[in-house]
């Protein structure tokens, strides 16, 4: 055996590692190969590797076992949660995206989190209409096959609740990201522009604010001004490339891309022109906020930057001891872009620029990996982003000084996870 032949028979036990060296890890320097897995030349044989597993013995099922493919059984974890004492109702409540389960900016149709008001309506798109009405010249109702006949887009988005964060602002609360953060969702939405439908029914010149109504129990409305829905709203009816789910608002939603997620009307019934807002529930008694002086914030639309950790974090601890080290999370802006992310281990003392992975679209999620040696002491995690605006996301203190203490929405400050030395990990708060 030649010396390279040797190498490559190294090699072959070991792919991932020579995956590695040939890419150069980020940080590799500090990287000594070989302490991130096992040596295949260990003096006991591995039974996963000499031994014969069921798997290999016997055919599997065949196509079409499972006509619409679900995750694998090992998976099972991989799932939507709520907190059950958060709602009395299930029918008016809020489920959360398992984020430390994910990667990549896309979220699968599956676990996109829910938050319904009345429940979920199960539509027969054939019996579907939606209406145009109030400041229009011709005031319209469409079919779903009406709607499929109009020139459509394919976009990218994140829907972030105006409460995601909302236990947190007045001190760690819920173990886990996808309980503090989980209240997000990131989908490529293929839909009309609105501005195509409102076209459609021709606009009069006093039609300056429309008010989406949903068909479900709930009746949700919200008024949205004219600027936005002729700008980047759209009628969407596939999520990921397949019909929404009825979750989601099956068959259609108005996405309204960067605003807060109840203006993102689901099982989208009928859109009323007017010529101001209407001032319905949810943009008066819900979805404002108090501030110290007893006034409260009108129409608070805009989602500001903001970052999570969604590894290591409570629900998913570092497992393998010190060593090599993959932290990575999730940014976004109502705004636009993520220009920046930084992370800190110290809890803030230092930061890093994490690196920025995959699609960066306006005002959809962003990916950041920050990879690092865990010398195995405590560590208090924080990611902090800025778009491209210039915002820059702020701490609790930051956001509590001009806010106040009163609020639920619209929290978008820092996240601190301090992990310990057996690298289980705990929702705290540094400001
Ligand atoms: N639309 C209708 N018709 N009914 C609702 O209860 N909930 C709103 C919004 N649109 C709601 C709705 C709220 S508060 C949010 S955060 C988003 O839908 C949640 O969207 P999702 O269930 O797809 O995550
Ligand atoms: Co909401």
């Amino acid at each position: 055996m030649s010396a390279n032949d040797k190498k490559d028979q190294d090699e072959i036990k070991n792919p991932a590692r020579r995956a590695l060296l040939k890419k150069g890890v980020a940080g590799g320097a500090a990287f000594a190969g070989g302490a991130l897995m096992a040596k295949a030349s260990q003096a006991s044989p591995d039974p996963l590797i000499t031994e014969i597993q069921d798997w290999n013995r016997y055919l599997g099922d065949g196509v079409d076992a499972r006509p619409y493919g679900t995750p694998s059984e090992f998976e099972k974890d991989v799932v939507r949660r709520d907190v059950p004492w958060l709602t009395a109702d299930a029918k008016s409540s809020v489920n959360f995206t398992p984020l430390h389960e994910l990667d990549g900016i896309i979220t699968p149709n599956g676990l996109c989190f829910e938050r319904h008001h009345g429940g979920i309506a199960e539509i027969d798109p054939a019996e579907h209409r939606l209406m145009i009405n109030g400041l229009v010249e011709n005031e319209l109702v469409f079919t779903m096959e009406d709607i499929l006949r109009f020139p459509r887009e394919n976009r990218v988005y994140f829907l972030e609740c105006a409460a995601n964060s909302g236990m947190e602002w007045r001190g760690a609360q819920l173990n886990g990201c996808q309980f503090t953060h989980g209240m997000v969702h990131n989908v490529m939405y293929t839909g009309v522009p609105l501005k195509y439908i409102l076209e459609e029914a021709g606009l009069k010149p006093s039609g300056k604010w429309i008010l989406p109504e949903g068909a479900d129990a709930s009746h949700m409305t919200r008024s949205i001004p004219i600027e936005k829905a002729l700008d980047d709203c759209l009628i969407a009816f596939k999520m990921n490339g397949e019909a929404l789910r009825p979750e989601q608002g099956y068959p259609i939603r108005i996405v309204v891309p960067g605003w807060e997620g109840n203006m993102w009307v689901k099982w989208l019934r009928r859109i009323e022109v007017g010529d101001k807002p209407w001032h319905q529930r949810e943009e008066t008694s819900k979805y404002t906020d108090l501030m110290e002086d007893g006034r409260a914030r009108r129409f608070t639309w805009e989602m500001d930057v903001k970052s999570v950790i969604t590894n290591p974090s409570p629900q998913a601890p570092i497992t393998h001891g010190r060593g090599h080290t993959i932290l990575t999370g999730l940014a976004w802006s109502g705004y636009g872009k993520i220009k920046r992310v930084d992370v800190s281990i110290d809890g803030g003392r230092n930061w890093t620029t994490a690196r920025i992975d995959g699609p960066s679209f306006s005002k959809s999620v962003h990916r950041f990996y920050y990879e690092f040696e865990w010398d195995g002491s405590e560590l208090f995690l924080q990611s902090r982003a800025i778009d491209e605006m210039g915002h820059v996301q702020p701490s609790k203190n930051d956001l509590r000084s001009a806010r106040g203490e009163n609020s639920i929405y619209h929290n978008n400050s820092i996240q601190t996870w301090h992990i310990k030395e057996d690298g289980s990990a705990e929702n705290v708060e540094i400001s």
